[in-house]
């Protein structure tokens, strides 16, 4: 028996923490420039957890059955502590995967540090290999060279990598042979994750979205695939091997495939606040319980409990019949959440 399950039976196994709420890209589907301009309000510092106050915030979570933490952002490697709180989370607490999700822009120099404080694993962004398209992407010009290096460092430290690639019809569609080509060599996975509906300002429809089972084909005429079972239970992207025995790559189709019923995954904001789907439009205040004065650790606990508990949420299973039905719900925007 899991230590808590939610309405749907569903345990709480993944912790994701967004460490900050600012990026130094502005991927148009995510932190549109226009919205996310000079004079935006991001979190100020005191509003942020700090690495006390998340290590003690893990443990409860631990205790509830967490075993894998992934920290986000925004970009979590603009936050400079973030090498302690891989220390803390691996050597104080003994989490067993922990891992980072970073747009690599910083990992040259960074990656070090990154693997001498124990961090298990990376996932970094990258939507097409060609430096004018990638700048579109990125919002402010960035060379994606830059992002390669990175990758290509932390590779060299030892590192597991995983590449994630956000498909936008008529975007960056016609470079993913490309990209499986570029990784494939260097042994690196590709995700393919379909364009979502996350947050209020992206401008997504539906037309945009390449469905999985598109890109599995496309793939596939060029490099014969075949499925692979999932790494672990709840696993978000379904995996397809190369018959060639060259790597494999993966498909995140939140959208034409939704994978709710396996839904494990606890989100944190930077501001501490826990939200059980990356679509709600509520969180619960954690840090605000942790500042109180007199609420203990097993507070906190049963806090968490009693919120996994009553959790019902399965956006993307409903997805479709709320845009059918006209519906507009408020969301969190996924640069505050961490997707
Ligand atoms: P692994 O531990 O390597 O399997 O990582 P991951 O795929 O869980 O994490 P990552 O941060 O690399 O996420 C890749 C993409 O999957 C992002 O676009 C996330 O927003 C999306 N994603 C992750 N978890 C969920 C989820 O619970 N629901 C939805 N809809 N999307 C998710
Ligand atoms: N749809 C799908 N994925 C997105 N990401 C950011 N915004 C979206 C969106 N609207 C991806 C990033 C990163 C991961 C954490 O989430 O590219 O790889
Ligand atoms: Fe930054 Fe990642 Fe959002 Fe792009 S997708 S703006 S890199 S947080
Ligand atoms: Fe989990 Fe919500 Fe994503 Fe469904 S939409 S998989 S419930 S985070």
């Amino acid at each position: 028996m899991p230590p808590v399950s939610d309405q749907f039976l569903r345990p709480l196994r993944d912790l994701r923490i967004s460490v900050t709420d600012r990026c130094n890209f502005r991927c148009p589907y995510c932190m549109p420039a226009e919205v996310f301009g000079p004079g935006h309000a991001f979190l100020r510092d005191p509003q942020l957890m700090s690495l006390g106050e998340l290590t003690r915030i893990v443990r409860a979570f631990q205790a509830l059955g967490v075993e894998k933490v992934r920290l986000t952002g925004g970009e979590p490697l603009l936050r400079q502590d973030v090498p302690d709180l891989v220390r803390a989370l691996k050597q104080e607490l003994g989490v067993k995967d922990v891992a980072l999700t970073t747009n690599g822009w910083l990992l040259e120099k960074l990656a070090p540090a990154l693997r001498a404080a124990g961090l298990d694993r990376l996932n970094v962004s990258v939507d097409s290999l060609d430096d004018a398209t990638a700048g579109k992407l990125n919002g402010l010009g960035f060379k994606v060279s830059r992002v390669l290096r990175g990758i290509d460092a932390a590779a060299a430290l030892g590192f597991p990598i995983k590449i994630n690639c956000v498909v936008q019809r008529g975007v960056n569609e016609a470079e993913l042979p490309a990209l499986c080509a570029y990784f494939r060599e260097r042994g690196h996975t590709v995700r393919f994750i379909e364009f979502m509906d996350v947050g209020n300002t992206n401008h997504w429809s539906q037309d945009r979205v390449v469905p999985a089972r598109e890109i599995v084909a496309t793939i596939g005429a060029r490099w014969p695939l075949e499925p692979v079972g999932p790494a672990y239970r709840g696993e978000v992207a379904a995996r397809y091997r190369y018959v060639d025995g060259r790597g494999e790559i993966g498909l995140i189709s939140s959208v034409t495939e939704p994978f709710c019923r396996d839904c494990h995954r606890a989100r944190l904001s930077a501001d501490g606040k826990l939200y059980t789907c990356l679509f709600a439009s509520l969180g619960w205040d954690l840090l605000g319980a942790v500042r109180s004065r007199g609420f203990s650790d097993a507070d906190l606990e049963a806090f968490v409990r009693r919120i996994w508990q009553g959790r019902m949420d399965r956006y993307s299973d409903e997805r479709a019949e709320i845009i059918a039905a006209g519906e507009s719900r408020a969301k969190i925007e996924m640069s505050y959440i961490g997707g």
